[in-house]
């Protein structure tokens, strides 16, 4: 990706993440030092620096809470390179009531990505499940005006510590039916997703910017619309630089690896950019014993990261989260690590595909 520059980090946070650290220079790690028996044996890199040798970053979804929690933390700074705050930067939580800003976590998130030399993907600054309440009360003018000032203040804020923002999310109807008839499309009009882009950009010109989504990473109605969504944006000079597919998937049903890799292909031959910006993968629905679920997760994993892997136009890879012991899909065991922090076979997977095996 565009590399930016480093800035300083926040001094504030910077004390209670110094003491995160030590575990980590004393050898306090949980790296996973046992070969699988398809690696050779010796030390295996972690995740971001096997990304690191195919130009892929790799990152996780985190929660600023848990941070400073030495096993999470260890964990994030060892294994990522690419940092989203799963909540923290969204408008409810930036912004809680009219002009009150509160930007303590999302600090805490990008002084931590400060301290690796990580990257920060802001997340998300225009959201139909994060608008603040006070927000969903206003006229549309003051609704155009309360939006505008919330994306330029936020990335201002931000400027030349977040590379990349998701600066719409989720609004393609699902069915593939049009735009989601959100409270944006309801008050503001279609026009809303290039209006926010170009605030985006006018507050930020370096940081890239993604139109993100589910349910379109294969070949399919949903897919299309975003396709449509962000050419005819591209078309109208819009500034969208990329495409992030959510990949929420399922080990026992999901896209083929031939129609995730047209979908990528086609967005790239547009001159996008494209994210694997949010993966998971349930095991829950997966027929067997757990063996077979961790088995049938493991190669989900290593697959769809490999279309990553072999398209040139795919820079990045987030997970969203790292630990089944904080995941969205309560229930559920959809990531990498267990609750333990130990990595599953689904870690491994990950590898193979970055190391080409
Ligand atoms: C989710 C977070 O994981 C939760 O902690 C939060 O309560 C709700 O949002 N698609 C997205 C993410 O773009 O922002 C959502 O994250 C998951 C679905």
């Amino acid at each position: 990706m565009r590399p930016r520059g480093q800035s300083a980090p926040f001094l504030p946070a910077l004390a209670g993440l110094i003491l995160l650290m030590v575990p980590i220079a004393c050898g306090g790690s949980t790296r996973p030092t046992t070969p699988t028996p398809d690696v050779p044996g010796g030390d295996l890199p972690p995740l971001a620096v096997a990304g690191r040798a195919v130009d892929k970053l790799i990152g996780a979804a985190v929660q600023a809470a848990l941070l400073n929690d030495t096993r999470y933390g260890a964990v994030a700074a060892r294994e990522f390179s690419y940092f989203t705050a799963e909540y923290e930067m969204k408008w409810n939580a930036l912004q809680p009531a009219p002009g009150v800003h509160d930007f303590s976590r999302g600090d805490a998130i990008v002084a931590f990505a400060d301290m690796q030399g990580a990257r920060v993907k802001g997340h998300a600054l225009v959201w139909h499940q994060s608008t603040p309440a006070w927000a969903e009360a206003l006229t549309p003018d003051q609704l155009r005006a309360a939006l505008t000032d919330h994306i330029r203040t936020t990335v201002e804020h931000y400027r030349g510590r977040v590379m990349a923002w998701d600066v719409v999310n989720e609004a393609i109807a699902d069915g593939g039916g049009g735009l989601r008839d959100t409270i944006y499309r309801q008050k503001l009009g279609d026009g809303y997703i290039a209006e926010a882009f170009r605030a985006a950009r006018a507050a930020d010109p370096g940081a890239l910017l993604f139109y993100n989504d589910y349910g379109g990473e294969g070949m399919n109605t949903k897919s299309n619309r975003i396709y449509d969504l962000v050419r005819d944006l591209r078309a109208q000079g819009v500034p969208v630089d990329g495409v992030g597919l959510q990949m929420h998937l399922s080990a026992n049903s999901r896209p083929s690896d031939a129609a995730i890799a047209a979908n990528m292909r086609r967005l790239a031959d547009l001159g996008l950019r494209v994210n694997i910006s949010e993966m998971d993968v349930k095991i829950n629905d997966v027929p067997g014993g757990p063996a077979a679920r961790l088995d049938a997760q493991r190669a989900t994993y290593r697959d769809v990261v490999r279309l990553c892997v072999t398209e040139p136009r795919c820079d990045a890879v987030t997970f969203w989260g790292f630990t089944d012991a904080h995941t969205w899909l309560t229930g559920d065991s959809p990531l990498l690590y267990d609750s333990s922090y130990q990595p599953k076979p689904a870690y491994f997977g990950v590898l193979d595909a970055l190391m080409g095996r």
